[in-house]
């Protein structure tokens, strides 16, 4: 067990029951900076490769960078906002999800290409938390900039950045993002989400 882990605290403080890897992911700051073995790596990636999604498109691709490939990492760090940079700069990995916007048989637009992204993401996720491991996504990136310094082609957008890693000690934080870390996780009641019969009829 990681020393660190403050999944206990975490842990989502459910109204009903589900599955303990859900209850347990959660978005972590601090991160030490162990390498992930490459092997886990890939299992990452595997579990997000098996999402399911519309007509089997798999609309997803990724890039990633590896600590241990400094100048790879440092590439990628620079794609990142400057408020996320100063955490995400000490985790294992760090990826970008990039999604295809049409069809390959027809051209036309896939409406659902990042809810399939998505899909993808949240299966890494938590393959992630299954092999010990902490997923944190970043809507903060530049997407012209990571666009430009992998040569995404057209047709695909890149759309979330995330770090990977192992939790590491809360103290490598500011004292306000170490607050932060240690809140409690929050989400919107069911009824407030869940409707029936007509829009805003909770169930
Ligand atoms: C698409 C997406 C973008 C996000 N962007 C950022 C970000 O740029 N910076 C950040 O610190 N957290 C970011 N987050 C993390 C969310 O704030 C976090 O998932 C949310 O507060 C719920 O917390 P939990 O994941 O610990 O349950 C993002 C999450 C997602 C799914």
């Amino acid at each position: 067990m990681n020393p660190h882990d403050l999944d206990r605290s975490k842990r989502a403080a459910v109204d009903h029951p589900i599955h303990d890897l859900l209850a347990r992911r959660w978005s972590p700051r601090a991160f030490d900076e162990r390498p992930v073995d490459r092997e886990l790596l890939h299992q990452l990636f595997e579990a997000a490769r098996w999402a399911a999604s519309s007509f089997n498109e798999q609309p997803w691709r990724f890039l990633v960078a590896e600590r241990q490939a400094e100048a790879e990492f440092s590439r990628m760090l620079e794609c990142l906002s400057e408020g996320n940079r100063a955490w995400a700069r000490r985790a294992s990995a760090l990826a970008i999800s990039v999604s295809k916007l049409a069809f390959d048989r027809t051209g036309k637009p896939n409406r659902h290409h990042a809810h399939d992204v998505g899909m993808a993401t949240a299966n890494l996720a938590i393959q992630a938390t299954a092999l010990g491991l902490h997923v944190h996504m970043m809507a903060g990136f530049d997407v012209e900039k990571a666009r430009t310094t992998y040569g995404v082609p057209e047709g695909f957008d890149p759309l979330t950045a995330m770090a990977i890693g192992h939790l590491g000690p809360i103290e490598v934080l500011d004292e306000r993002k170490q607050a932060r870390e240690r809140e409690p996780r929050t989400r919107l009641p069911l009824t407030e989400v869940v409707f029936r019969e007509r829009w805003g009829n909770p169930i």
